[in-house]
């Protein structure tokens, strides 16, 4: 066990075990006690030392939810007591994962952190469905946008999001989505390509394409629900069909 304290807040990537960075590996093989969330692949913590204590405080049916306020004090007292906490989360710890109230608890309790970066959601999940976020000529940005505030409300964002030519990306958003559709209706948008991605880059990921006029019936239709990624914009027509190219591969090969 090491002795100094030092909180690691570690980006899991989305999904699947191997999107993970080399350096986030690296974290893991030198924890003295690892806290992680709901959307971090369990398969990630055989990379522990195995005598090392693993914490669940994400929030999942059946399992206590830890609020924030808890999760702070949980990192600082494990850093006390253990030496290196490694805190694993979901995407990148700074895209709506919150991590900068954990660095900032822990430095107000003169805790060493470090910061390693993961893949977010909000990139990985469309890129591995072959939507590229910005493609030249087409797209100068990208906004990724939290569907759903703290107070339970859409964003604002998403009003000014529908004005643009952007491509928009929301989290958290699929509760919202009839909201979405009615924003961006108002916009004239009817005929904008949306995808929906749910359970990116997991062995049950669903993905919807359609436009904004069809979406609400077609994610009705495939049950789609949380986690989910919605993405929006003239991007989402390149979404490339993976699996049936990999079928149409094998024919030929027959
Ligand atoms: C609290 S936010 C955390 C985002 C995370 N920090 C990131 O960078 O991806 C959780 C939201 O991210 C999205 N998300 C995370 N993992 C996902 C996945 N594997 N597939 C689809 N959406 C995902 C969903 O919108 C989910 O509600």
């Amino acid at each position: 066990m090491s002795t100094a304290s030092k909180i690691t807040l570690v980006g899991a990537g989305p999904g699947g075990t191997d999107l993970i960075s080399l350096r986030g590996l690296k974290a893991l093989a030198k924890a003295d006690i690892v806290l992680y969330d709901a959307l971090v692949s369990e398969e990630l913590l055989q990379y522990c030392p195995q005598a090392v204590q693993k914490i669940y405080v994400g929030k999942r049916a059946s399992k206590h939810a830890y609020s924030q306020d808890e999760i702070n004090e949980l990192l600082v007292k494990y850093a006390l007591s253990h030496g290196h906490v490694v805190r694993l989360k979901g995407g990148d710890p700074f895209v709506f994962g919150r991590g900068y109230e954990e660095i900032e608890f822990a430095h107000k309790h003169q805790i060493e952190t470090e910061v390693i970066p993961g893949i977010s959601s909000a990139i990985g999940v469309p890129s591995l469905q072959g939507i590229p976020i910005t493609h030249r000529g087409t797209t100068e940005s990208f906004w990724v946008i939290t569907g759903t505030t703290s107070s339970g409300k859409i964003s604002q964002d998403v009003y000014l999001a529908a004005k643009t030519t952007a491509t928009v990306v929301i989290l958290m958003g699929v509760g919202k989505l009839a909201e979405i559709v009615r924003i961006y209706k108002a916009e004239g948008r009817d005929s904008l390509p949306i995808a929906i991605i749910q359970n990116g880059a997991l062995p049950n990921e669903k993905v919807i394409v359609a436009d904004i006029q069809s979406i609400e019936n077609q994610a009705v239709e495939a049950q789609i629900g949380s986690p989910a990624v919605i993405v929006i914009g003239e991007v989402v027509s390149f979404h490339v069909d993976y699996s049936k190219f990999i079928k149409e591969n094998e024919l030929v090969s027959i």
